[in-house]
């Protein structure tokens, strides 16, 4: 569905990533982990089109869309959540999830004001499909709360469930579970499992927390000091002497969580 060739990103003299090659399957959760400035949010910055890089090719269901900008690759079907929550508040869950399709509706303001049929057919599906996802992600309880009275786990299944309105071909999830506890972190794994499954929607996932990633992912690609290091299954990437270096030399959560 997506395959990422031989990135290269600098930022002035630090070069971020390099020689960076990822592909992810139709249909499958690829995780992509690693220390803490490995590179990962850059990569994400690459392929969704916010950061250029300078050398390599971004491919899109066989698309070359590397020099596409970044609401002309949403349109094309890719989607992505953020390291840090990013919805909006004063607005309920089901208003914040509707403005995943914002950019978007074909009716423009005018004919939304004049309230033209187009328009009121645009609206019934796009409540539709928002009804379709809330059910599939169980937000139903909540869906006219404002989102800043949510719990933190809930916020970013809500942010989630704006990722998909529009039915990516891929989404892009940035630590989706970071700061969440074990109960909401093993729920966050459910639903990006429904995902894949009941949506058949391809998932590229950045995460810490090895017991998710080890759990849901059908390959991994680790990343250390902006280079591949490793690829494979959990199982051919949890024993790789290489990755239990590249963890050994960081200090944080992850080096206990993956023993
Ligand atoms: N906009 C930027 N300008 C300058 N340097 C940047 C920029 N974005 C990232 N970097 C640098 O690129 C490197 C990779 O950072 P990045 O945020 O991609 O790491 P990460 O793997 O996502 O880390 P974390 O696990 O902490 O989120 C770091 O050295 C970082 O300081
Ligand atoms: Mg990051």
């Amino acid at each position: 569905m997506l395959d990422i060739e031989d990135i290269q990103l600098s930022f002035g003299g630090v070069k971020a990533l390099s020689g960076v090659t990822v592909n992810a399957e139709t249909g499958m959760i690829t995780s992509v982990i690693g220390p803490n400035g490995a590179g990962k949010t850059s990569l994400f910055n690459v392929i969704s089109g916010f950061y250029r890089p300078q050398k390599g090719r971004v491919t899109l269901a066989g698309e070359d869309i590397s020099s596409l900008k970044p609401h002309q690759r949403a349109y094309r079907g890719m989607a992505r959540t953020f390291q840090n929550i990013a919805l909006f508040h004063g607005m309920t869950v089901a208003d914040n999830i509707k403005l995943g399709a914002h950019t978007h509706l074909k009716s423009g303001i005018l004919s939304a004001g004049l309230r033209l049929p187009s328009t009121r057919n645009e609206e019934a599906n796009l409540d539709k499909e928002a009804d379709e996802i809330i059910d599939l992600l169980e937000l139903d309880k909540v869906r006219n709360d404002q989102v800043e009275d949510l719990a933190y786990g809930l916020q970013k299944r809500v942010e989630m469930a704006r990722a998909l309105i529009m039915r990516p071909k891929i989404l892009l999830l940035d630590e989706p579970v970071a700061g969440m506890n074990r109960e909401e972190k093993s729920e966050m794994s459910r639903f990006v499992l429904r995902v894949k499954n009941d949506l058949n929607t391809t998932v590229l996932l950045i995460e810490h927390d090895m017991s998710m990633v080890m759990g849901i992912s059908d390959a991994i690609v680790v990343l250390s000091f902006g280079q591949p290091i490793a690829s494979g299954t959990p199982d051919e990437v949890r024993n790789n002497p290489d990755v239990i270096k590249a963890y050994l030399g960081s200090v944080d959560e992850t080096t206990q969580n993956a023993a």
